[in-house]
């Protein structure tokens, strides 16, 4: 009885989060709850777009796509011109939104909204690029008397589908390539950070795209599914997790998809490389946002004439390391997004040391705070090395030549980015040649990335590129005209 009352005198009080269908709030639905990953103390109520609502957005997306595919390349390229403006006009406001729901410390929160603004200009930019290219017809000797190019065809509505953990700018790198083709967008973010895309969709409607061009709902995995499989939808976009991937595909069947799904990013320290540098880089970016980044550092694979440099310089690098509030600003390890996390993460640390690794750093999660944990001599079929850790758990590996680091980097499923630190060219140019991934980050991390970049994996980390330049070529498709 007294947990009902407690229950119904906090719902009147907290913040309701409403799907945004063109342009309006819709609060029809089952309400979920979002907890502030931090506090625990719940942020909002979310209602959960059903069948109803999914209709309505696509009706609206259906609609938008009539118009905003005849749209001059200039007139969209000038929405998102004017939306970055409307961000970075309002930057600290979200930057505080996705601290509180995300858990991101506001100074990494900060950077994703400044990210966020680039990445809308370079859409703009890919925009009023987006061509297609001359057909030399006549060197058929069937296709004299023509004259033949190729223009890039808008798809239609896209289904983008957005995690938590770059609630804005991974949502956007699906979002801003698609408006820019001439597509329109439904959106389904992460439950963990709705606010984040509503802010998102309001701003762009804003700046001056049509309400229906862009609409938000929220939900679990029966709207992934409606979604993602409706015939009013003519391609998906969707980041997170390789099973959940892996199910979009085959939902998908032969409509265009882009995965981008996980990784355990291998980082190879050469015993050629500045090797101090390349410890400090790497204790920074292996516990960046509690390492919950798809390219975190995890695997880190030095040769063994400077394994014990770079562990004492490493280690002392991740004992300065603040763990804490996220809206401190000075914090640099927050909270894991929620208990389950948390919990796995104990789990497999546990089982490292159950099969011979030892700690070094850190350990267990208390509650979700995690402290950076940094193990060794961890067999190559712990979970902590052959799977996604999402976490701020780095494992350090010693091999014996440079050929065995990128051998041991490639015994992976996944190929995201691979960070590589030599200063020999030779060794350079063959991880350049020999790596398996999307990317190779030299003398840099593999967390490195500016968003104008093509960014996608092999293997199991996905299919496709994100980037603005190179998403449009998957949100748009090519159509091939002839004059004769
Ligand atoms: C990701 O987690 O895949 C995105 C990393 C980034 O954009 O920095």
């Amino acid at each position: 009885m007294s947990s009902e009352i407690t229950r119904q005198e906090t719902t009147a009080a907290i913040e309701v989060v409403p799907n945004v269908i063109a342009g309006e709030a819709v609060t029809t639905g089952a309400r979920e709850q979002v907890l502030n990953p931090y506090t625990g103390e719940v942020l909002y109520e979310v209602p959960q777009a059903g069948e109803a609502e999914l209709r309505r957005a696509l009706d609206a997306a259906v609609a938008a796509f009539a118009d905003v595919r005849r749209w001059p390349a200039h007139r969209r390229a000038s929405c998102l011109r004017e939306a970055s403006r409307l961000l970075r006009e309002r930057a600290e406001d979200v930057a505080l939104t996705i601290a509180r729901e995300a858990g991101k410390p506001l100074k990494a929160a900060r950077v994703e909204v400044g990210r966020s603004a680039e990445n809308l200009a370079f859409a703009a930019d890919a925009a009023a690029d987006l061509a297609g290219e001359g057909l030399p017809l006549d060197a058929s000797v069937y296709g004299e008397g023509r004259v033949g190019f190729t223009v890039r065809a808008p798809r239609g509505v896209i289904a983008a589908i957005s995690p938590f953990n770059f609630p804005l700018n991974l949502a956007l790198h699906k979002v801003g390539p698609a408006l820019a083709g001439g597509n329109t967008v439904i959106l389904k973010p992460a439950p963990q950070t709705p606010k984040t895309a509503v802010i998102l969709a309001r701003l762009l409607v804003e700046a001056g795209f049509p309400p229906g061009a862009i609409s938000v709902l929220h939900g679990g995995a029966d709207l992934g599914n409606a979604l993602v499989t409706a015939p009013d939808v003519a391609m998906v976009s969707f980041t997170g997790s390789p099973q959940v991937g892996q199910a979009i595909a085959r939902a998908c069947g032969l409509k265009p998809v882009v995965l981008e799904l996980g990784n355990n990013s291998a980082n190879l320290v050469d015993e050629h490389a500045d090797v101090d540098a390349a410890a400090r880089l790497l204790a920074v970016a292996g516990f960046a946002y509690a390492g919950q980044v798809c390219i975190h550092p995890q695997r880190l694979i030095i040769h063994e004439r400077v394994y014990e440099q770079f562990r004492a310089t490493f280690l002392e690098a991740v004992g300065t390391l603040k763990v804490g509030d996220p809206l401190d600003d000075t914090t640099d390890v927050g909270p894991l997004i929620n208990d389950a996390g948390a919990a796995r993460l104990n789990a497999w640390v546990d089982e490292a040391v159950s099969f011979g690794g030892t700690l070094l750093a850190g350990g267990h999660a208390e509650g979700r705070l995690m402290p950076p944990t940094v193990l060794e001599d961890v067999p190559e079929h712990a979970q902590l090395v052959c799977n996604e850790a999402f976490g701020p758990v780095v494992v350090l590996q010693r091999v014996d030549s440079w050929t065995d680091a990128i051998d041991t980097a490639n015994r992976s499923r996944f190929g995201l980015q691979t960070g590589v630190f030599s200063t020999y060219l030779p060794h350079v140019l063959q991880a350049v040649r020999d790596i398996e991934a999307g990317g190779v980050i030299v003398n840099d991390t593999s967390a490195f990335r500016v968003d104008q970049m093509p960014y996608g994996g092999v293997k199991d980390s996905g299919v496709g590129r994100e980037g603005a330049r190179a998403a449009l070529e998957e949100l748009t498709y090519v159509r091939s005209v002839v004059l004769r």
